[in-house]
Protein backbone atom coordinates (compact mmCIF):
# COMPACT_ATOMS: atom_id res chain seq x y z
CA UNK A 1 0.00 0.00 0.00
CA UNK A 2 1.14 3.88 -0.93
CA UNK A 3 2.14 5.73 2.15
CA UNK A 4 0.05 8.72 1.98
CA UNK A 5 1.39 12.26 1.43
CA UNK A 6 2.43 14.42 4.47
CA UNK A 7 2.35 18.35 4.07
CA UNK A 8 3.64 20.80 6.91
CA UNK A 9 0.43 22.91 8.39
CA UNK A 10 1.23 25.11 11.15
CA UNK A 11 -1.40 24.48 13.95
CA UNK A 12 -3.93 26.84 14.11
CA UNK A 13 -3.57 28.65 11.13
CA UNK A 14 -3.57 26.14 7.99
CA UNK A 15 -0.29 27.62 6.02
CA UNK A 16 2.15 25.64 5.29
CA UNK A 17 5.36 25.82 7.55
CA UNK A 18 8.36 27.83 6.52
CA UNK A 19 11.16 25.04 6.38
CA UNK A 20 11.94 22.50 9.47
CA UNK A 21 9.08 21.50 11.86
CA UNK A 22 9.48 23.90 14.76
CA UNK A 23 8.38 22.30 18.43
CA UNK A 24 4.82 23.29 18.76
CA UNK A 25 3.72 22.91 15.11
CA UNK A 26 1.93 19.85 14.59
CA UNK A 27 1.85 17.69 11.29
CA UNK A 28 -1.40 16.41 10.12
CA UNK A 29 -2.38 15.02 6.66
CA UNK A 30 -2.43 17.18 4.05
CA UNK A 31 -6.67 17.96 4.49
CA UNK A 32 -7.97 20.48 1.63
CA UNK A 33 -10.85 20.42 3.50
CA UNK A 34 -9.24 21.81 6.92
CA UNK A 35 -7.48 24.42 5.05
CA UNK A 36 -10.54 25.48 2.81
CA UNK A 37 -12.25 26.68 6.49
CA UNK A 38 -9.34 27.44 7.96
CA UNK A 39 -8.60 30.36 5.61
CA UNK A 40 -12.08 31.37 4.77
CA UNK A 41 -12.21 34.89 5.88
CA UNK A 42 -14.98 38.01 5.60
CA UNK A 43 -14.00 39.61 2.81
CA UNK A 44 -15.24 43.72 2.55
CA UNK A 45 -13.56 44.63 -0.64
CA UNK A 46 -14.90 43.18 -4.40
CA UNK A 47 -13.97 43.74 -7.69
CA UNK A 48 -16.42 44.80 -9.92
CA UNK A 49 -16.56 41.20 -11.99
CA UNK A 50 -19.24 39.24 -11.36
CA UNK A 51 -19.60 35.78 -10.26
CA UNK A 52 -19.69 33.37 -13.48
CA UNK A 53 -23.06 31.29 -13.52
CA UNK A 54 -20.92 27.93 -12.93
CA UNK A 55 -18.97 29.23 -9.84
CA UNK A 56 -22.48 30.19 -8.73
CA UNK A 57 -24.66 27.11 -9.20
CA UNK A 58 -21.71 24.92 -7.33
CA UNK A 59 -21.82 27.55 -4.44
CA UNK A 60 -26.03 27.44 -4.40
CA UNK A 61 -25.71 23.66 -4.59
CA UNK A 62 -23.31 23.50 -1.86
CA UNK A 63 -25.91 25.34 0.16
CA UNK A 64 -28.66 22.89 -0.65
CA UNK A 65 -26.55 20.45 0.77
CA UNK A 66 -26.48 21.49 4.16
CA UNK A 67 -27.60 19.84 7.23
CA UNK A 68 -31.48 20.88 8.39
CA UNK A 69 -33.36 19.68 11.68
CA UNK A 70 -35.34 16.90 10.42
CA UNK A 71 -34.06 17.05 6.53
CA UNK A 72 -37.16 19.37 6.04
CA UNK A 73 -34.96 21.54 4.29
CA UNK A 74 -36.49 24.81 5.09
CA UNK A 75 -33.93 27.40 3.58
CA UNK A 76 -35.06 29.13 0.32
CA UNK A 77 -31.78 30.53 -0.91
CA UNK A 78 -32.35 33.80 -3.33
CA UNK A 79 -29.36 34.40 -6.04
CA UNK A 80 -29.24 38.53 -6.29
CA UNK A 81 -27.29 39.58 -9.37
CA UNK A 82 -29.71 42.06 -11.02
CA UNK A 83 -27.89 45.58 -10.23
CA UNK A 84 -31.36 47.29 -9.49
CA UNK A 85 -32.08 44.49 -6.95
CA UNK A 86 -28.79 44.48 -5.29
CA UNK A 87 -29.28 48.14 -5.14
CA UNK A 88 -32.30 47.68 -3.42
CA UNK A 89 -31.57 45.27 -1.13
CA UNK A 90 -28.59 47.68 0.00
CA UNK A 91 -30.71 50.36 0.97
CA UNK A 92 -33.40 48.17 2.36
CA UNK A 93 -30.38 46.85 4.92
CA UNK A 94 -28.83 50.05 5.36
CA UNK A 95 -31.91 51.48 6.47
CA UNK A 96 -32.51 48.91 9.08
CA UNK A 97 -28.70 49.31 9.98
CA UNK A 98 -29.70 53.32 10.05
CA UNK A 99 -26.44 53.78 8.20
CA UNK A 100 -25.76 55.29 4.67
CA UNK A 101 -22.99 53.10 3.19
CA UNK A 102 -23.31 49.94 1.71
CA UNK A 103 -23.80 46.74 4.00
CA UNK A 104 -22.78 44.62 1.28
CA UNK A 105 -19.56 46.26 0.41
CA UNK A 106 -20.87 46.55 -3.26
CA UNK A 107 -20.04 42.88 -3.61
CA UNK A 108 -21.84 41.89 -7.09
CA UNK A 109 -23.73 39.34 -5.84
CA UNK A 110 -26.03 39.11 -2.61
CA UNK A 111 -27.19 35.16 -1.31
CA UNK A 112 -30.21 35.88 0.68
CA UNK A 113 -31.27 32.51 2.93
CA UNK A 114 -34.51 32.67 4.06
CA UNK A 115 -36.22 30.13 5.72
CA UNK A 116 -39.94 28.62 6.58
CA UNK A 117 -41.14 30.83 9.57
CA UNK A 118 -42.87 27.46 10.30
CA UNK A 119 -39.99 25.67 11.21
CA UNK A 120 -38.45 25.81 14.37
CA UNK A 121 -34.56 25.80 13.36
CA UNK A 122 -35.21 27.57 10.88
CA UNK A 123 -32.20 30.18 12.22
CA UNK A 124 -30.29 27.14 12.16
CA UNK A 125 -30.96 25.33 9.39
CA UNK A 126 -30.25 28.75 7.35
CA UNK A 127 -27.06 29.24 9.27
CA UNK A 128 -25.89 25.88 7.78
CA UNK A 129 -26.75 26.90 4.61
CA UNK A 130 -24.92 29.94 4.97
CA UNK A 131 -21.61 28.45 6.34
CA UNK A 132 -21.59 25.82 2.93
CA UNK A 133 -21.84 28.72 0.80
CA UNK A 134 -19.00 30.51 1.83
CA UNK A 135 -16.98 27.39 2.17
CA UNK A 136 -18.22 26.83 -0.98
CA UNK A 137 -17.29 30.07 -2.52
CA UNK A 138 -13.74 30.36 -0.68
CA UNK A 139 -13.01 26.82 -2.17
CA UNK A 140 -13.33 28.44 -5.45
CA UNK A 141 -11.47 31.09 -5.06
CA UNK A 142 -14.46 33.93 -4.59
CA UNK A 143 -14.64 36.19 -1.53
CA UNK A 144 -17.52 36.76 0.67
CA UNK A 145 -19.01 37.96 3.84
CA UNK A 146 -22.04 36.36 6.11
CA UNK A 147 -24.73 40.21 5.99
CA UNK A 148 -27.32 40.74 9.49
CA UNK A 149 -30.26 42.33 9.49
CA UNK A 150 -32.06 39.81 6.91
CA UNK A 151 -34.94 39.22 9.25
CA UNK A 152 -36.09 42.42 10.20
CA UNK A 153 -35.97 43.38 6.33
CA UNK A 154 -38.38 40.84 4.86
CA UNK A 155 -40.57 41.87 8.15
CA UNK A 156 -40.62 45.61 6.14
CA UNK A 157 -43.25 45.86 3.68
CA UNK A 158 -40.60 47.05 0.91
CA UNK A 159 -38.81 43.29 1.63
CA UNK A 160 -42.14 41.30 1.41
CA UNK A 161 -42.82 43.17 -1.71
CA UNK A 162 -39.18 42.31 -3.36
CA UNK A 163 -40.32 38.93 -2.36
CA UNK A 164 -43.63 38.54 -3.84
CA UNK A 165 -41.96 40.11 -6.97
CA UNK A 166 -39.85 37.32 -7.24
CA UNK A 167 -42.77 34.84 -6.85
CA UNK A 168 -42.33 33.85 -3.16
CA UNK A 169 -45.20 33.24 -1.47
CA UNK A 170 -44.66 30.95 1.41
CA UNK A 171 -44.28 32.56 4.96
CA UNK A 172 -40.64 33.17 5.35
CA UNK A 173 -38.39 34.59 7.70
CA UNK A 174 -35.05 35.98 6.98
CA UNK A 175 -31.86 34.33 8.25
CA UNK A 176 -28.76 36.06 6.91
CA UNK A 177 -27.37 37.04 3.57
CA UNK A 178 -23.50 36.49 1.70
CA UNK A 179 -22.05 39.37 -0.32
CA UNK A 180 -20.40 37.50 -2.55
CA UNK A 181 -17.86 38.37 -5.54
CA UNK A 182 -14.14 38.30 -6.00
CA UNK A 183 -12.15 40.13 -3.27
CA UNK A 184 -10.39 43.17 -4.31
CA UNK A 185 -7.11 43.14 -2.07
CA UNK A 186 -5.83 40.25 0.20
CA UNK A 187 -8.05 38.21 3.30
CA UNK A 188 -7.41 39.62 6.46
CA UNK A 189 -5.38 37.91 8.97
CA UNK A 190 -7.58 35.52 11.25
CA UNK A 191 -7.65 37.06 14.93
CA UNK A 192 -6.08 34.42 17.39
CA UNK A 193 -8.52 31.82 18.46
CA UNK A 194 -9.73 32.99 22.03
CA UNK A 195 -8.66 31.29 25.20
CA UNK A 196 -10.82 28.26 26.47
CA UNK A 197 -12.60 27.77 23.00
CA UNK A 198 -12.18 24.27 23.48
CA UNK A 199 -12.86 22.21 26.53
CA UNK A 200 -12.20 18.54 26.24
CA UNK A 201 -13.90 16.24 28.70
CA UNK A 202 -11.56 12.74 27.58
C1 LIG B 1 -24.31 35.96 12.48
C2 LIG B 1 -23.25 36.79 11.81
C3 LIG B 1 -23.54 38.08 11.43
C4 LIG B 1 -22.57 38.86 10.78
N1 LIG B 1 -22.91 40.10 10.32
C5 LIG B 1 -21.99 40.83 9.66
C6 LIG B 1 -22.35 42.09 9.08
O1 LIG B 1 -23.50 42.52 9.13
N2 LIG B 1 -21.38 42.79 8.46
C7 LIG B 1 -20.09 42.35 8.35
O2 LIG B 1 -19.26 43.04 7.79
N3 LIG B 1 -19.73 41.14 8.85
C8 LIG B 1 -20.64 40.38 9.49
N4 LIG B 1 -20.31 39.13 9.95
C9 LIG B 1 -18.94 38.62 9.74
C10 LIG B 1 -18.13 38.64 11.03
O3 LIG B 1 -17.85 39.97 11.40
C11 LIG B 1 -16.84 37.81 10.82
O4 LIG B 1 -17.19 36.48 10.56
C12 LIG B 1 -15.94 37.88 12.03
O5 LIG B 1 -15.44 39.18 12.20
C13 LIG B 1 -14.76 36.91 11.90
O6 LIG B 1 -14.02 37.13 10.74
P1 LIG B 1 -13.76 35.99 9.66
O7 LIG B 1 -15.10 35.63 9.07
O8 LIG B 1 -12.83 36.60 8.67
O9 LIG B 1 -13.16 34.81 10.35
C14 LIG B 1 -21.27 38.33 10.56
C15 LIG B 1 -20.99 37.00 10.95
C16 LIG B 1 -21.96 36.24 11.53
C17 LIG B 1 -21.66 34.79 11.88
Amino acid sequence: MKTPKRSRWVSGIGVPSEGRIRKKEVVVMNNPVLENLKTRRSIRKYLPRQVEPEKLDLILEAGTYAPTGMGMQSPVIIAVQDPQSVQKLAKLNAKVMNSSSNPYYDAPTILLVLASSQRGTRVEDGSCVLENMMLAAHSLGLGSCWIHREREMFELPEGKELLSQWGITEPLTGVGALALGYPDGDAPQPKPRKEGYIVKVL
